[in-house]
């Protein structure tokens, strides 16, 4: 990896109380460019780039009529830094926002056309999935770079077996997904209501915290972990725990929330650790044992968990308790490679590029929509 740089929105959204759209989309096109000078920065010298043909310029300007900021950095941008080492471009086309997926796609295209490499259209749940078999290897570091003060970071990847079961966790989705071959998916079974994250962020507010709230409520729910004397004074609900099926439910879980915070408001600050822990107990006991039951269903032989709720410490501890007393490898990305990141997606769009999945630059889209085994 020569370069990996990330702007978040999360204190932009945070006083709206979720993502605002329009704003996403306004956020994208002020920061794109800053944030691809920023990867340059660490993987090359900048050198000069080199002057604009007619036909060039005529085409960005169509390319990025709708996004006329981007429009502008970028052209300042190209007077800057002549083409970086890269033989394509790799873009989420969905599913999210797709007001805010298509800056992304047209910047992909402007500097497809400015460049001249292939873009390959990725899925974002292909990239949290991928991001869990990078293998940050220490032994191969020392041997590949030494002591020679590159900042370049070579990885290996995890070896897998099939069939791979993926438990995929984050704001907008909850899914278990069966690959019986490598890049190859089966939705097992996909969100029926709020998806896990999207339950924790819900939950999170009714305790009063601040958007996306996740972590934050994690991280009471471990202080009552550690506090010995405060036993769990709520009982939350499982749902779905002991049904024949894979489903998952998590609305259920936030309205028994709901009715505990508004029978017993207002809280103390002790209350609130305990609801935390109650609420992220009884999430855990469901997806450990969803994840279970499709592993025997299955006969899995390695399990990738991804997605922005993966970098929960409590679920990681207990899938790897639970799992480590069956033959089943777990692959779970590092806490800071689980919530989105650019890496991953670069990951997805080398392994698709390898097998000459380029998009069509004249059809590519954004899908809001799109599921994992569709091709984007
Ligand atoms: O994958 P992600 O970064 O964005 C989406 O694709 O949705 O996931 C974001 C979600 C948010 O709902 C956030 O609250 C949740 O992941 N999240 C966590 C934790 N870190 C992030 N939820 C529980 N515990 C965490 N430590
Ligand atoms: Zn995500």
């Amino acid at each position: 990896v020569l370069g990996n740089a990330l702007i978040s929105q999360v204190a932009i959204h945070a006083q709206y109380g979720g993502v605002f759209p329009n704003l996403a989309k306004r956020e994208h096109a002020k920061n794109l460019v800053p944030l691809l000078e920023r990867v340059l920065q660490q993987c090359s010298n900048p050198c000069q780039g080199d002057a604009l043909t007619k036909t060039t310029t005529e085409e960005l300007r169509g390319l990025l009529a709708r996004e006329p900021e981007l429009h502008e950095k970028l052209i300042v941008f190209l007077q800057k830094y002549a083409k970086p080492e890269i033989d394509a471009i790799a873009v989420t086309v969905g599913p999210g926002l797709e007001p805010a997926l298509w800056v992304g796609i047209n910047f992909a295209r402007a500097l497809s056309a400015v460049w001249n490499v292939p873009v390959v259209a990725v899925n974002h749940m292909e990239g949290h999935m991928v991001i869990a078999l990078l293998r940050d290897d220490k032994g191969i570091r020392e041997q590949v770079l030494g002591n020679s003060g590159v900042q370049t970071i070579p990885y290996t990847l995890y070896p897998t077996t099939y069939p791979m079961l993926s438990l995929l966790i984050s704001g907008g989705h909850t899914e278990l997904v069966l690959s019986k071959k490598f890049l190859d998916y089966q939705i097992l079974v996909a969100t029926r209501d709020d998806a896990v994250g999207e339950a924790f962020d819900k939950v999170a507010r009714l305790l009063g915290l601040p958007y996306p709230g996740g972590a934050t409520l994690s991280g009471l729910a471990e202080q009552a972990r550690k506090s010995i004397e405060m036993t769990s004074q709520w009982k939350l609900p499982r749902p779905m725990i002991r049904d024949d099926t894979l489903d998952f439910s998590f609305a259920g879980l936030k309205t028994a929330v709901r009715k505990t915070v508004e029978a017993n408001s207002p809280l103390t600050e002790e209350m609130k650790l305990s609801i935390a822990r109650e609420f992220e107990d009884a999430v855990t006991d469901v997806l450990v044992e969803k994840t279970m039951k499709a592993m025997d269903e299955y006969g899995i032989q390695t399990v990738v968990v991804g997605g922005g709720v993966s970098a929960n410490s409590h679920i990681r501890a207990e899938l790897t308790t639970r799992l480590s007393s069956v033959n089943c490898k777990l692959l779970i990305p590092p806490p800071e490679l689980a919530t989105d990141n650019a890496l991953m997606i670069a990951l997805a769009g080398y392994f698709r590029a390898a097998k000459n999945e380029f998009a069509d630059l004249s059809t590519l889209c954004a899908d809001g929509n799109l599921r994992l085994g569709k091709s984007p």
